[in-house]
């Protein structure tokens, strides 16, 4: 218990020294959004219901969570319901926020967490799934004149993708000419499970404590 406790001290310090200067602002890069090449066709059906969040660029709102997942369910032929659920990695509280995500083109979405807010501008673009396997979600916004912010997500059915499947995924973003250095590891351990498809044993406490400071971190902080 002791370990866990210093182990979890230690994250967090570490989160705050050398994660939030970074990623809380997210990573800004130079230019305007580049030009990505999002799917001809897609099946929005087909794209609905489970997808486990394997990997994606540094986001604020995520910072400190694990076991993220979407819950994509269809509301009416061009509208859909968002669910992101997380683990807090520290203290284990399940959490999630509920949007919708409204089909403005093909594999164009405008997803928003507001009520209020009508979505409009596509901030979900899919540019390569196989609906089986993976995902690959890309969002840009320009930041006037000479910058802009994007966000890469690698979306599996599995929470455990085989190397294979994330292989082809990465393909997508080379593809894009899409960076894969800046893409963090979701940590997928330790997980409440969701379905039957799913075979890990809830782990105990501690045995995933570790993780993000000695794999994940580090990583990111020689890639930024
Ligand atoms: C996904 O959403 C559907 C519809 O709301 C719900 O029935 C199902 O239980 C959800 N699955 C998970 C794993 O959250
Ligand atoms: C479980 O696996 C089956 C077959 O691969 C798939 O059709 C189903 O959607 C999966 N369930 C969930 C909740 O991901």
């Amino acid at each position: 218990m002791r370990l866990y406790l210093r182990a979890s001290l230690c994250s967090v310090a570490w989160l705050l020294v050398f994660v939030a200067p970074t990623a809380l602002a997210q990573v800004p890069f130079p230019g305007q959004c580049p030009e990505v090449k999002v799917m001809d066709t897609f099946d929005l059906e087909a794209y609905l219901g489970i997808w486990y969040e394997n990997a994606k660029y540094p986001f604020a709102f995520d910072i400190g969570k694990k076991c993220i997942y979407a819950n994509y369910t269809l509301i009416d032929g061009s509208t859909v319901g968002v669910v992101n659920a997380a683990i807090n990695r520290f203290t284990g509280q399940p959490s999630s926020v509920t949007g919708t995500a409204k089909v403005i083109a093909p594999a164009q979405l405008a997803v928003t967490f507001s009520k209020n807010q009508v979505a409009n501008r596509p901030n979900y673009l899919v540019l390569g799934t196989d609906y089986e396997s993976y995902a690959v979600v890309y969002s840009c916004t320009n930041l006037p004149p000479l910058a802009h912010l994007k966000i890469v997500w690698i979306l599996t059915r599995e929470r455990k993708p085989s190397p294979d499947t994330v292989a082809t995924a990465k393909e997508v973003l080379d593809n894009n000419q899409i960076s894969r250095k800046f893409l963090i590891d979701t940590l997928q351990k330790g997980c409440p499970i969701l379905d039957d498809n799913e075979t890990e044993t809830t782990t105990t406490l501690g045995d995933d404590d570790d993780d993000f400071t000695t794999t994940t971190l580090p990583n990111a902080i020689e890639k930024a």
